[in-house]
């Protein structure tokens, strides 16, 4: 990625926002959708962020989160010291307050007794990050360490059985703490605190609307891209690309180029709604590579899913590259890279955005193909870039679609990929897609579809038992937030029949429909 695309997508905003230090919490990301819930702008920083870059973006406020360690160990990541004189209110939580409190003198230990899970707070001060709260409340635990002693500047607010110093805050400062966790819903006034904290303690207003995030994506797009270069987007007909395409759209008119690479391995009538949404919806400039052909001469005979992969990317990138050649004064191209895609590989501002884990999911053209990248999603959640879509004019449900793999069905065949095999997945994918959405399902699940297991079962068709290519589909269900771990889902039992039956009966080849009910981990979503 060339610098100039990082920074482009760097927050240069004047709006108001709060930084979330990271020491390694698994709700950091949590913390900050819950921010921008309340339409206040933040982003996440890595424990080395220091305070004077964090003056320079001019933040109102700043959260020290949880962590796993314990402050008190010398391998514990710390903040920066003068971050607790930089003027802005600084809210602790669990880890974060822990370290507060002990940067101003007070003690953190290991606790009596440890608190995980709900636990009733008794509120001695309904007043600043507690205000608005009842003297009684459940909330969320999660440690094993506490603040032993407070210095005399700080203030109880309140207490939990186990824990006596359960919410605190400074005497003279706008440092506030708290050991409890109110970024989770198992906390229900969390989301009051927040915004106490975000208000009427950091003076925000609520800035990030829908409406703002757009124009501001749409000023940021025309100030990189200039007057005159072409844009092109590579469009998948998945929500990040398409919302990407959307706003290109808005920002640069017909300037982008939209290239779709059909690599003959997409699901039914995928190609015709990104060609009715985008050429024909919004008007935009779609080039389509039909290179089903190419890419399944070169999958014949291979079975192993690695390989596949490769060879699907190495073709991909190659078709694209073709396409891009012949678009005329085009030196930009978009992609949908959205914030967890970032804080996830820690590319962030200045590097110090926290790299939370790496993700499969990440990644996209390389380097070489010598453009510079716009990435207008960039600061965004996955529910922030669904309701931009929505107010761009996309369709709901190009908005909301389930994720789809880049290597689309390949890696849902187990062995060799063949047309005939793609058609009967595909038959198999639309019957199940089509049962969930008549049952109002579809929204509920995070991903669902159909595996082709090419083996051979016995079944009684007419009078005799048969084998003969007879196959095995399996559905696949599943519930997650963030694709990292996954359920499997309690799915009504009728829909199961019913998809079962018509795939059965109208999908020739298909003698056995299972449901895989595996967890991840340690089982993938996909098969291969
Ligand atoms: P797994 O199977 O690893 O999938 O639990 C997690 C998420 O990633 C998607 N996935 C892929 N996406 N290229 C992609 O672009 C791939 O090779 C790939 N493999 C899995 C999967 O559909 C799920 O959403």
């Amino acid at each position: 990625m060339s610098r100039a695309g990082i920074e482009a997508g760097m927050s240069t905003s004047p709006r108001e926002s709060i930084a979330i230090i990271d020491f390694g919490s698994q709700y950091s990301q949590l913390i900050a959708r819950r921010i921008r819930e309340n339409h206040v702008f933040c982003e996440i920083f890595a424990p080395s962020v220091r305070a004077d870059q964090l003056r320079e973006r001019g933040v109102r406020g700043v959260i020290l989160t949880g962590g796993p360690m314990s402050t008190y160990d010398g391998a514990a990541p710390q903040a920066d010291p003068a971050i607790f004189s930089l003027g802005v209110p600084i809210l602790g939580i669990c880890y974060g307050m822990q370290l507060t409190c002990q940067a101003l003198g007070g003690s953190v230990g290991a606790a009596e007794s440890r608190e995980y899970g709900r636990v009733r707070l008794h509120v001695a001060r309904a007043e600043s990050i507690l205000a608005h709260l009842p003297t009684e409340t459940s909330v969320w635990m999660s440690h094993g360490d506490c603040v032993t002693r407070i210095s005399d500047d700080f203030i109880p607010l309140a207490r939990t059985e186990n824990c006596p110093v359960a919410a605190v805050r400074h005497r003279d400062r706008p440092l506030f703490g708290v050991q409890f966790h109110p970024e989770v819903t198992h906390t229900p006034l969390g989301s009051q605190l927040l915004r106490n904290f975000a208000y009427e303690i950091c003076g925000c207003r609520g800035d990030w609307s829908t409406g703002n995030i757009i124009a501001d994506a749409v000023e940021r797009v025309r100030r990189q891209v200039g007057p005159d270069a072409r844009v092109i987007c590579g469009l998948s007909g998945g929500v990040d690309s398409s919302v990407t395409a959307a706003l290109l759209q808005r920002a640069i008119g017909d300037r982008l180029v939209c290239i779709y690479v059909d690599n003959g391995l997409m699901r039914r009538g995928e190609t015709d709604l990104v060609d009715a949404t985008f050429r024909g919806h919004f008007g935009v400039h779609l080039r389509i590579a039909n290179a089903g052909d190419r890419f399944l001469s070169a999958l014949a005979g291979v079975t192993d899913p690695q390989q596949k992969r490769r060879i699907i990317g190495r073709e991909f990138i190659e078709v694209f590259r073709d396409e891009a050649r012949r678009i005329d004064g085009a030196r930009f191209l978009a992609q949908g890279t959205i914030y967890p895609d970032v804080i996830e590989s820690g590319h962030g501002p200045g590097g110090v955005t926290a790299a939370i884990k790496a993700h499969h999911n990440v990644g996209g053209l390389p380097a070489e193909l010598g453009f510079e990248l716009v990435e207008p999603l960039r600061n965004l959640f996955k529910d922030e870039v669904r309701q931009i879509g929505e107010a761009l004019g996309l369709h709901e449900d190009m908005v909301w679609r389930h994720p789809f793999p880049g290597p689309g069905l390949a890696v849902r065949i187990m062995g060799e990929i063949t047309p005939q095999r793609l058609e009967l997945l595909r038959a198999a994918d639309e019957i199940l897609l089509e049962e969930i959405a008549a049952r109002g399902w579809y929204r509920k699940i995070a991903q669902a579809f159909t595996v082709l297991v090419p083996v051979e079962s016995v079944g009684v068709m007419g009078d005799g038992r048969s084998y003969e290519g007879q196959s095995l589909i399996v559905l696949r269900m599943v519930e997650t937030s963030d694709f990292m771990t996954a359920d499997w889902v309690r799915i009504d039992h009728e829909l199961l029949a019913a998809a079962s039956n018509r795939i059965i009966n109208e999908v020739r080849g298909v003698n056995r429909v299972a449901y895989d009910v595996s967890s991840k981990p340690p089982s993938t979503i996909e098969w291969q």
